[in-house]
């Protein structure tokens, strides 16, 4: 029985293909169209999806129905959410189950986590209406506890504010992310906090509420506030929010439930700053890589099964094979100090984790710059590192022994041996890579450190500026070209 998990019609449309409890693939829509976060799907991608042959059956990640009620309710209009009629668009018949939103983001984190317990968080922009929700998760059964319904949104607070400084809402968050570190959150917390926030202690066991609607964001706020430093002290302040509530939100979270597990789902958790935090009140954190709507094309086909499967890994997208050797690699870095790989299956989620990467050394003080030049990003943006996992804390604290997707901070213990990789607040968002993560990036790293006895690399996202990470060899050979330098594929 072929299942197909479908996330579109919002933002960064995502296809998932299972064979019965077996995830056979998943990609987000993009790497096909060549259009960033893609909110639609693509005849690449359903092509490349076929050859697991039809689907017998859809699941839909959010109930559409719902989804148009709260667009009116919001006073976005009439749109049209038909899932039969937009799958038609693309040549899909098949059968339609839909899920709701949370919930599929619930499962997508549930049933992919190695748990048989679970408190499982939701953090999002907005569902249907959920924006928020816990649930407690036991054996195969996934039960919601707790809601906040639209507007009540950390999500739309943060892209709110994403956007109050000047950046893309729903898309940047990451960036704003980034800034904070450059600035002084008590300049404006105080201020930010009591102008839209509450804390309230109320029968509902209610985390937080908003004091104000921010779906169409917060654009005019304090506009006296224009220089660069000033946008980062909002970033700042926007940050220590986030950080504020969300530790509430863990706090009243572990004191309701039963688990000492957690689960953190919605585009929330990719804050990698914050998640941190969840290891004070939780022994265990699982973060699905993809923790986005993308994901949720995973979580509705498992909300459906309720099912656990045997997570093997991100690498779930379109397969380069395995041509260039690690040895050719290593060797090029070595003279070089920085070039891109693109092998194997594509990583599904934000972040490239060695397979379609731009590598460097990052004990070179000039790597940064250079590599900021060829990405045309912000000078202030940071750049991660790879790091075989038994050597990761001796560079970094660690919040946990292995961080295989990135998804946390760790303060760098020798930054100034490794000024490419840490952030201006003297932390690094580590990927730790064990034998059984990537193994052959993993023999890529362990060929590295024999040659240079550094156990880490530069890993930065490989894709043409304004364009989605490469997904084939046509944009291998159009990177090359572009930028002058090889993609070892
Ligand atoms: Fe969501």
């Amino acid at each position: 029985m072929i299942t197909w998990g479908i996330s579109a019609n919002s933002h960064n449309a995502a296809l998932a293909v299972f064979d019965n409890d077996k995830l056979l693939f998943a990609s987000d829509s993009e790497r096909f169209s060549k259009i960033k976060n893609d909110p639609d799907l693509n005849p690449a991608l359903i092509n490349y999806a076929l050859q697991y042959g039809e689907p017998d059956k859809i699941i839909w990640y959010e109930r559409p129905w719902l989804k148009t009620l709260r667009q009116l309710t919001a006073g976005q209009g009439f749109q049209d959410n038909n899932v039969k009629r937009y799958l038609k668009k693309y040549g899909i018949d098949a059968p339609i189950k839909t899920i709701s939103h949370h919930k599929s983001h619930a499962a997508a984190g549930y049933y992919t986590s190695k748990f048989d317990d679970a408190c499982v968080l939701v953090i999002d922009a907005i569902g249907e209406f959920e924006c928020f929700t816990q649930w407690e998760a036991q054996g195969k059964d996934l039960t919601k506890y707790n809601d906040l319904e639209y507007p009540q949104s950390l999500g739309l607070f943060y892209s709110a504010m994403t956007q109050r400084c000047g950046l893309k809402p729903n898309e940047e968050e990451y960036i704003l992310m980034g800034m904070a570190a450059l600035g002084d959150p008590n300049r404006l917390f105080k201020q930010m906090f009591n102008e839209f926030i509450s804390l309230p202690n109320d029968d509902y066991g209610h985390p937080y509420r908003l004091k104000k609607n921010l779906h169409r964001g917060c654009k005019d706020w304090m506009p006296q506030f224009t220089s660069q430093q000033d946008l980062f002290d909002i970033a700042a302040a926007t940050q220590r929010i986030y950080e504020t509530i969300f530790e509430r939100i863990l706090q009243m979270a572990a004191q309701s439930s039963s688990s000492k597990n957690l689960v953190l789902m919605g585009g929330c958790a990719l804050n990698c700053s914050a998640n941190p935090i969840a290891y004070k009140y939780f022994n265990n954190v699982w973060i699905m890589p993809a923790p986005g709507d993308n994901g949720s094309s995973i979580g509705a086909v498992l909300a459906h099964t309720k099912n656990h499967i045997d997570w093997q890994g991100p690498y779930l997208g379109y397969d380069m094979g395995y041509h260039a050797s690690n040895e050719t690699i290593v060797d090029y870095l070595f003279e070089n100090k920085f070039c891109g790989v693109a092998r194997g299956r594509a990583e599904f989620g934000p972040r490239a984790l060695g397979n379609r990467s731009l590598l460097a050394d990052p004990r070179d003080p000039k790597i940064k710059t250079l590599i900021n030049d060829i990405k045309q990003r912000e000078l202030f943006r940071p750049f991660a590192p790879a790091i075989l996992e038994e050597f990761a804390d001796q560079y970094f604290k660690m919040p946990t022994k292995s961080t295989p997707y990135m998804q946390q901070i760790a303060v760098c213990t020798k930054s100034e041996s490794f000024p490419a990789i840490v952030h201006y607040d003297g932390t690094s968002r580590v990927q730790t890579v064990s034998k059984s993560d990537n193994p052959e990036f993993r023999k890529l790293l362990e060929l590295w450190y024999d040659r240079t006895g550094c156990p880490m690399l530069l890993n930065t996202s490989l894709n043409i500026k304004g364009e989605p990470m490469l997904n084939d060899h046509q944009d291998a050979e159009r990177w090359s070209k572009k930028y002058g330098l090889p993609v070892f594929n």
